[in-house]
């Protein structure tokens, strides 16, 4: 390994223009030369192929469980002065996601039993909707951007209220799923981030629990009363578990559904032959927004941590090491994908892991699906002269999560 290549990758994590520019090449270069690498400056390995990847997302000896290893890398007089009080240590350890079996299993069950693909279904009125309502009020922009005027809105407006929490509310849980992103995305500038996130989690308790209150006396329709009623063999979410996990479902989907639909609009946009052939074809929506998910992965990383001592292709890694799982290299890997760099709505064979693998496979998958099956044909039916208004793209800043700052667009 040159020792460029991994530096190329160390700037791109980074945030740096230029290496962000350069993606997809830093990907391959990467890829091309060894299967796992260590990057002394990231403190972290970092798996570069589909096979490994996809090994590695099932690896019960890789561990989900990486708070202990964020706390870490603070300074210890911010370690010594939390106590476990804090609502971001009692509830981060009850996130299903930082779980690992049984007691991931246990917790992703009781919330599968709330969080039913009949309750996604429903939604669908719900989107058609408010994707109209938004692009009314996007037309009324000098300057329209898909990003601000409707991708951001649309996910958080869908899972406000499949939750059941007010509209009035939108804006907050706009920077509690952002500090949510940056938690987990971030590492780098972990202070910040993590101060961020504990006021955001004290926030939001202080938020929810009226609300919780308010159900048990009177439960609605809704995800937050199906929920607290969750029951399996006689066992219940506790109140940390509940709101931690609303946490999550507040906010896990919402800069990742927005992504992939500014990063779907921008593909086509840039593809015109293939926006075409979706006009001539609408039925090869679902196929195109799997190669979406694959060709510009909305959720770029993800991380595990070794319990104990672990060889990938023959190279050995300790135990307590950080091990980053690139999903978006993976599904640009040349030796899974024919033509990888190739955006081919009609792709054949596509098994991308945009979304996991194994026990923690996006829970919210079929809604993401759903809206973003739902939205684009409808924006481009809407504009059959869609343009870009630029044809530079501006990233947002997050090593973890792919998708536009803004993306302008002209209608007529
Ligand atoms: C395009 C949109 C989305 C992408 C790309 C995405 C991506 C992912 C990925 C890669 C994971 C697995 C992480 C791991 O194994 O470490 C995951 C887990 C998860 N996602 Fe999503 N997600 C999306 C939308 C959503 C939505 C809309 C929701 C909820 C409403 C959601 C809720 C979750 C939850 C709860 C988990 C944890 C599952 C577990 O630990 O068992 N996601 N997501």
């Amino acid at each position: 390994m040159t020792i460029d290549v991994l530096s190329d990758y160390e700037r791109l994590f980074l945030l740096d223009d230029e290496a962000l520019d350069r993606r997809y090449s830093i990907y391959r270069h990467l890829q091309d030369r060894q299967p796992i690498l260590w990057s002394e400056r990231l403190q972290r390995w970092i798996v570069t192929r589909y096979s490994e990847t996809r090994a590695a997302l099932r690896d019960p000896r890789l561990s989900n469980e990486q708070l202990p290893s964020v706390l870490k890398q603070l300074p210890e007089e911010i370690r010594a002065s939390l106590n476990d009080d804090n609502p971001l240590l009692r509830q981060a350890n009850k996130i299903m996601m930082s779980r690992d079996d049984p007691d991931h299993a246990r917790l992703r069950m009781l919330v599968n039993h709330a969080f039913t693909p009949r309750m996604i279904e429903h939604q669908r009125p719900l989107i058609e909707r408010l994707s109209h309502d938004l692009l009314g009020q996007m037309e009324q922009q000098e300057q329209p951007d898909f990003i601000r005027n409707f991708a951001i809105p649309l996910p958080i407006m869908v899972i406000a209220a499949l939750i059941g929490i007010p509209y009035e509310a939108l804006g907050q849980i706009k920077q509690w799923s952002d500090a949510g992103a940056d938690f987990l995305g971030k590492s780098t500038d972990t202070l910040e981030v993590f101060f961020r996130m504990a006021s955001a989690a004290i926030e939001f308790n202080a938020f929810i629990r009226p609300h919780l209150e308010e159900r048990r006396r009177q439960p609605k329709d809704d995800l937050l009363s199906a929920l607290i009623n969750a029951e399996s063999q006689g066992d219940k979410l506790s109140e940390d578990e509940l709101i931690a996990n609303v946490y999550l479902l507040l906010a896990a989907g919402n800069e990742t559904t927005t992504n992939l639909m500014g990063n779907g609009l921008w593909a086509l946009l840039t593809h015109p032959e293939q926006i075409a052939l979706l006009r001539q074809q609408p039925g090869l929506i679902n196929a195109a927004v799997e190669e979406i998910l694959r060709f510009e992965s909305p959720s770029q990383i993800t991380g595990r941590h070794t319990k104990e001592a672990i060889e990938i292709v023959g190279q050995h890694i300790g135990p307590d090491q950080s091990v980053m799982l690139v999903l978006g290299m993976a599904n640009r890997d040349p030796s899974q994908f024919a033509n990888p760099d190739h955006f081919d709505i009609q792709r054949q064979e596509n098994k991308h892991i945009a979304f996991g693998l194994g026990g923690h496979y996006c829970l919210g998958a079929p809604l993401a699906r759903l809206e973003t099956q739902i939205t684009l044909p409808i924006v481009i039916e809407r504009y059959p002269n869609l343009r870009l208004a630029s044809q530079k793209a501006h990233w947002r800043k997050n090593p973890t999560f792919l998708g536009f700052e803004t993306l302008s667009i002209t209608l007529q």
